[in-house]
C-alpha cells in the first residue's frame, strides 16, 4: 500500500495536517479450518496486503473517517449509543467501543484508510481494519497499554457485538502477530502459539480467488458454530464429570456415544472438526520433515470436508478444487469461512504456470468469471508505519 497516497488523501479530506499512519494485514491459513471457535489448532500467516490508515486525534468527541478506496466520509461521536448504519464504519465504531470497555480513553480523531486485500476472497479484510484501528486507538490514547491479545479481543468483539459475525480468533490473531516469512500455528484453546519458517523448497504457495461471495455467508457461518455448539451441550449432557467446553475436549468415541441424542448434520459438522483437528497436527509433523506429500493430501482431505460435511463450500470452489487434482497439484482446498473466497495450492514450482494458466481458462469457460490469482509473500503484522 503506498503511504504517501494515503497521506494525501488524509491531507486534503482533512485540515492539511498530518497524523500517524499504521497498518494491518489479512491473511492466509494452511489449514485448519473453521476449528478456532471449537477450541482447535489453526496455522495461519499474515500476508503483504492489508489496510493502512492515517490516524490524528482531532480535540474533540468525534471520530470523522475517510474510506478512500469507497470515496465516503462517516462521522461519529466517541460515546454514540447507535453504530453508524455504514458497514465500514461499524467495523471502526465497534473497535472504539470495544477499546474503551478495556480502558482506552479514546477521544476524537481523524482517520483516512484504503486497503488492498480483495474484499470476499476469504483473507479477512475486516480483520485488518479491526486490528489496524485497534493498534492505532491503543498507540495514541491508551500508552500502548494493551497487549496483542487485547487487540485481538478487541477484533473479535466488533465481530460478534457489531457486525454479527460469530467469529473465532483466528483472523485478528494472525493479522496482530503476523511475522514476516513465518507461518503461525496457534492452538485456539490455550492460545499458545509458535511461528514456523515459511520456506517451501521447490514448491509455491498460490490463491486462486473464485471472485464469487454467496449471500447469506455469514449467516451460515453462525449456524456452523450453533452445530457445533449443540454437539458440546449433548456431551456435556452424557459426561457431566468431564469439564467439556468446546469441541476439542471430545473424541469419536464420544462422539458415536451421542449420536442419537444430536441431529444427523450437528454429527457430521462434528466429525469434521474432529478430523480436522488430527489433520493439523499431522501437517506441522510433516512440515517439520520437509514431507510436502503429506502436507498436500491433509489439504485435499480439509477440502473434502469442508465441502461434503460441514458444507461450507459451492461449486466454483470444487470446481477449481477438482483442477488442481486433475493438474496433480500437491495440495489445494477452499481457505477461510467458505461460501466464495479462494482456494490455496500447494503447487511444485514446475507445475506453477501450467496450472495457473489451466485454472484461468477452464474456470472461465465454465463460469464465464475471471479468476484472480495471487501470489502469498508472508509479512509482518499490525504496527506503525511512521508519524
Ligand atoms: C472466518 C472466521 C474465522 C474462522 C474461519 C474459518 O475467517 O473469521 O474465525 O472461523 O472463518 O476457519
Amino acid at each position: 500500500m503506498d503511504i504517501e497516497y494515503v497521506r494525501s488523501r488524509f491531507i486534503k479530506h482533512f485540515d492539511g495536517k498530518t497524523g500517524s499512519v499504521y497498518t494491518s494485514p489479512g491473511r492466509i491459513n494452511l489449514i485448519g479450518e473453521h476449528t478456532d471457535y471449537n477450541g482447535g489448532f489453526v496455522f495461519p500467516g499474515a500476508i503483504d496486503k492489508g489496510i493502512t490508515a492515517e490516524v490524528r486525534p482531532n480535540g474533540t468527541d468525534t471520530v470523522m473517517l475517510y474510506s478512500i478506496d469507497l470515496k465516503d466520509r462517516v462521522e461519529f461521536k466517541v460515546n454514540d449509543a447507535v453504530p453508524p448504519t455504514t458497514s465500514w464504519a461499524r467495523y471502526i465504531y465497534g473497535v472504539v467501543q470495544e477499546s474503551k470497555k478495556r480502558g482506552v480513553e479514546v477521544k476524537g480523531f481523524n482517520a483516512a484508510f484504503a486497503g488492498d486485500v480483495p474484499l470476499g476472497a476469504g483473507m479477512s479484510s475486516s480483520a485488518a481494519l479491526e486490528s489496524c484501528f485497534a493498534y492505532a486507538l491503543n498507540n495514541l490514547f491508551g500508552g500502548n497499554k494493551l497487549s496483542q491479545w487485547d487487540l485481538v479481543l478487541i477484533g473479535q468483539a466488533t465481530e460478534h457485538n457489531y457486525c454479527g459475525v460469530k467469529c473465532g480468533i483466528m483472523d485478528q490473531f494472525a493479522s496482530v502477530f503476523g511475522k514476516n516469512g513465518m507461518l503461525m500455528r496457534l492452538d485456539c484453546n490455550s492460545r499458545e502459539h509458535a511461528y514456523f519458517p515459511f520456506d517451501l523448497q521447490g514448491y509455491r504457495l498460490v490463491l486462486l480467488d473464485s471472485v464469487v461471495k454467496h449471500e447469506l455467508a455469514s449467516s451460515a457461518y453462525n449456524d456452523r458454530r450453533a452445530n457445533c455448539e449443540h454437539v458440546v451441550a449433548a456431551l456435556k449432557r452424557k459426561y457431566p464429570e468431564k469439564d467439556i467446553k468446546t469441541l476439542r475436549d471430545a473424541d469419536w468415541e464420544m462422539l458415536e456415544s451421542v449420536k442419537t441424542d444430536i441431529s444427523e448434520e450437528d454429527r457430521k459438522r462434528a466429525a469434521y472438526v474432529l478430523a480436522e483437528k488430527d489433520r493439523v497436527l499431522a501437517v506441522c509433523e510433516a512440515l517439520n520433515q520437509g514431507d510436502y506429500e503429506t502436507v498436500g493430501k491433509k489439504m485435499y482431505e480439509t477440502h473434502e470436508g469442508l465441502s461434503q460435511a460441514y458444507e461450507v463450500s459451492c461449486p466454483e470452489l470444487d470446481f477449481l478444487n477438482d483442477v488442481a487434482k486433475a493438474c496433480g497439484v500437491t495440495g489445494s482446498r477452499m481457505m477461510g469461512g467458505g461460501f466464495g473466497g479462494c482456494t490455496i495450492n500447494l503447487v511444485k514450482d514446475e507445475l506453477y504456470d501450467s496450472f495457473v494458466n489451466k485454472a484461468k481458462t477452464d474456470y472461465y469457460a465454465k463460469f464465464n468469471k475471471a479468476l484472480k490469482v495471487y501470489d502469498i509473500v508472508i509479512s509482518d503484522g499490525a504496527h506503525k508505519i511512521c508519524d
